[in-house]
């Protein structure tokens, strides 16, 4: 059976279920809440900067553009409503944390390169 959580979205951006970390992600649309796993070796995609089109993420690792097409099929559901987003687990999800907000995510976009 499903497990579903409640996100106070007004306090907090990231989730861990089991070792997993989610965090949500603002890239136009409604908030993602996407694993903050980069497909190349792993690296942080909450620290990565949009590129200039929004398209893509740019892992701060090795500089793998990751697309956010890509990024949102592996995203967790979820339904927001206000400052409440509603969370469906996968089944047999372990333990479930939910960490204060502003821990990472959403840089500005990267700029181009320092003159
Ligand atoms: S881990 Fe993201 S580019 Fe290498």
């Amino acid at each position: 059976m499903a497990r579903v959580i409640v996100i106070d979205l007004s306090r907090h951006n990231t989730v861990y279920v089991g070792h997993d970390r989610y965090f949500v992600l603002h890239a136009g649309g409604p908030p993602l809440l996407v694993r903050d796993h980069c497909p190349h070796r792993g690296g942080p995609l909450s620290l990565a900067r949009p590129t200039p089109d929004g398209r893509r993420l740019s892992c701060p690792w090795h500089g793998t553009k990751v697309g956010v097409s890509a990024v949102r099929r592996g995203c967790l559901p979820m339904v927001r409503s206000g400052d409440e987003a509603v969370v469906l687990l996968p089944d047999g999800t372990e333990p479930v944390s939910v960490l204060r907000k502003e821990v990472l995510a959403n840089l500005p976009a990267e700029t181009g390169p320092a003159c």
